[in-house]
Order: structure tokens, then sequence, then C-alpha cells
């Protein structure tokens, strides 16, 4: 298998320990290991009496007894912990995809899940969300039209990153008895799951709705701790199961012990993690709304529903130059879109750090500047 280039994380690794301003980051604001046992009421004391022999490869059974118990209808023998939420991606690819069957991939997508299905499978298909007025759209009768005799698996994301996309509770049950017709599985990306700007959007997980989903989740996004590299999958289907767990044993074999004991650590106090982070975007966002309206000239703003980022369209000009531009002269990152498999006039801003004020503040003088030497 011939990899293609991974161009976010490259674009990313170009500025990200570098540049003043990140304005485009998809994660949230960190806590350090002493806050997180601090908040689970553990101590330091306690992860260091944690031996470092071998975990169980489909991890610890009391971590996943605690991520199950974070579904409706999920045992903990329905949970992968994987070594990285982005090893479920790739070890989930490997066991569904070949160059015998298609892909399906809402897009934009996150480079791994169209890179990934496209490297593997004999077609990947873009399946392109609609920007509206004032949102994004699914285009069922545009997703009919793709599936083939060769289609295998839907992959769809959300929340959704890039955009901030949430489909509604029926638009969801759509997609699940589409891919029930048609007898599909249906890759379900919830790494920003919990992060609805409105707590009745939520949805269901695709496990707790359809036996052939395959859903990834994790720690990185909704709960800041993208350093701990903590994921999870949970699959139903037993042969699925066991097909996607062998890959696993080629790639990490079984979870890192501090990350499973961390993340133990993390579940305990789950809600408090979230309702922080969601107290950050929405104070972002509402920082956003006015800088976007004054630069109107400039902007289309479809405002995000969920997650923590907003794919955002320039009026004019190319993103992806503009974004290096911007990173070079004025030391802020934005995320192009073409990375995302969508047309290059697309900005993703990020809301989830307490950083963004400073940083849009920035933004608003490099453009202020700009204005003047028109
Ligand atoms: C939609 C989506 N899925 C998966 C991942 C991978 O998560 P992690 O970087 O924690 O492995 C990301 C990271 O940006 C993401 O945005």
């Amino acid at each position: 298998m011939k990899l293609q280039a991974f161009q976010t994380e490259r674009f990313f690794a170009q500025y990200e320990f570098s540049a003043k301003h990140l304005l485009s980051v998809s994660d949230c604001e960190t806590i350090t290991v002493e806050n997180l046992l601090e908040l689970a009421n553990m101590t330091l004391a306690d992860l260091g009496h944690l031996a470092l022999g071998y975990t169980e490869s489909q991890g610890n059974p009391e971590l996943r007894e605690a991520i199950a118990r974070t579904y409706q209808s999920i045992s903990a023998e329905d949970v992968l912990v994987l070594g990285s939420p982005i090893e479920g991606l790739f070890i989930s690819f490997q066991a569904l995809l070949d160059k015998s069957n298609e892909a399906i991939i809402l897009t934009p997508a996150y480079d791994a899940l169209f890179n990934l299905p496209e490297d593997l499978a004999a077609k990947a298909i873009p399946w392109e969300l609609k920007a509206t007025a004032n949102d994004w759209q699914l285009d069922f009768e545009r997703l009919e039209s793709l599936i083939t005799n060769k289609t295998k698996l839907i992959v769809v994301n959300f929340p959704h990153n890039p955009t901030g996309f949430l489909p509604t509770q029926i638009e969801f049950l759509k997609l699940i008895t589409i891919a029930r017709q048609y007898n599909l599985w249906l890759l379900c990306d919830e790494m920003y799951r919990g992060l609805e700007h409105l707590p009745d959007d939520q949805l269901p997980s695709a496990a707790d709705l359809y036996d052939k989903a395959i859903v990834l989740s994790g720690l990185s996004k909704t709960h800041g701790l993208p350093g701990l590299r903590a994921g999870w999958l949970v699959i139903k289907d037993k042969t699925m199961f066991q097909g996607v767990l062998n890959w696993k044993l080629y790639t990490s074999i079984c979870p890192p012990a501090p990350t499973e004991f961390l993340a133990l650590a993390a579940l305990k106090t789950a809600e408090k993690l979230k309702q922080k982070n969601l107290e950050i975007i929405k104070q972002n966002l509402e920082l956003a709304s006015p800088f976007f309206q004054q630069w109107e000239d400039l902007f289309f703003y479809r405002k995000p529903k969920a997650g923590s980022v907003a794919l955002v369209e320039l009026k004019q000009g190319n993103a992806t130059e503009y974004a290096h531009q911007l990173a070079k002269e004025a030391s802020i990152v934005l995320l192009p879109s073409p990375f995302m498999r969508f047309p290059d006039r697309f900005l993703r801003f990020g809301f989830g750090r307490t950083s963004f004020q400073e940083a849009l503040a920035a933004y608003d003088v490099y453009l202020a500047n700009a204005k003047k030497t028109e």
C-alpha cells in the first residue's frame, strides 16, 4: 500500500510550533496531568504506582466498562481501546477495504477519512456537503446515486470537521436507513460528539442505531486531551471486531498503560472537561460573529452548530496561497480547504482555545493594515 501525503498534519507541522497565533486548531483547551488527577479525585502517587507491563490488547476492562456506559446499548465487549484515535481509522479501513470495493466519503473530510479509503479501495467517491446561505446540507439523492454494486462503506463524521455541521436526528436516521437498505458499513467518526452548541441537538451514537456501524471516539477534541492519545472504536459485529483487532496487533499491540490510566481518570470527570470546552467555544463564537460581520466583504461565514471548528469561505482569492502568506507575514495559522478535499476557497477556523481572542485580534489588525494599503 502506497500512502499519500497527510497534508493537514504537514501544514500544521510547518507552523504549529513556531507561529504566534493558531486560529485553526481543532482540539480544545488542554489541562495538565496534575489538574486532571485532581478533578478525578486521584493523585500523582496513584499514577506513580502504575506498572508498565504490556496491557490487554482489547483494552483495560474497567476502562472499556466506563466507555461502554457512555452509550445506550454497548457492552465492554464491543469496545476496542486504541493506541491513538487516528490508529482507529487506519485499522478500520484496512479491515474493510481492498481493490474489489468502493467507499463513499462525506467531504470536506479530515485527510485520513478520505486518503486511506482512496489508497486502499478501488475507488473513494466524495459525497459533498452542500453549502447553503447559512448552513451546510446533506444531499441524500446524490448519496444514493453514488452507490454501486461495489460500494462497501459510507464514511461520515458528526459533529463535522471542518464545517461544524450537524445533521438533524431525522437526517441521521435517514442516512442509517440508506446504509441498511444497501447493506453497507457505516464508519461514523464521533471524535467531536458532546460539543453540540445546543445540548438538545446531540445525535444518538451510530453504534446504538446500526449493527454495521464502526464508531470512532476519543478524548482529543471534546475533552481537550490530544496529548493523551486516548481513543476507541465501538464495533458490535464480532467478525469485523476481530478483523480490526488483528490489524491493531500489527500497529500498537495494546494501549499504553499510562494512557489507559489517565483516560479512566478523564472519563470520571468527563462532564466537567466537556462543559469547560463548550464554554470556551461559545465565548469565542460570540467574538467571531462581529468579526465576520465587520469583514463581510472578505468572508462568507456559516455559523457552526457543533464541534470546535467552522469552514469560512473567502469571497476572493486562493485559500492555500492566502494561508501561507498569512502564516509568513502575520504568524497567524488558518488551514486551507484543499487538504480536506474541498475547493480552494475556504479556511478553517478553530474556536476551542482560550488564545482565540488574542489571535482574532491580531488577525483583525492585519486585515485593517492590509485595507489601509489597498
Ligand atoms: C475528524 C477527526 N477524526 C480523527 C482525528 C484524529 O484524532 P487524533 O489526532 O486524536 O488521533 C481527528 C484529528 O484532528 C479528526 O479531526
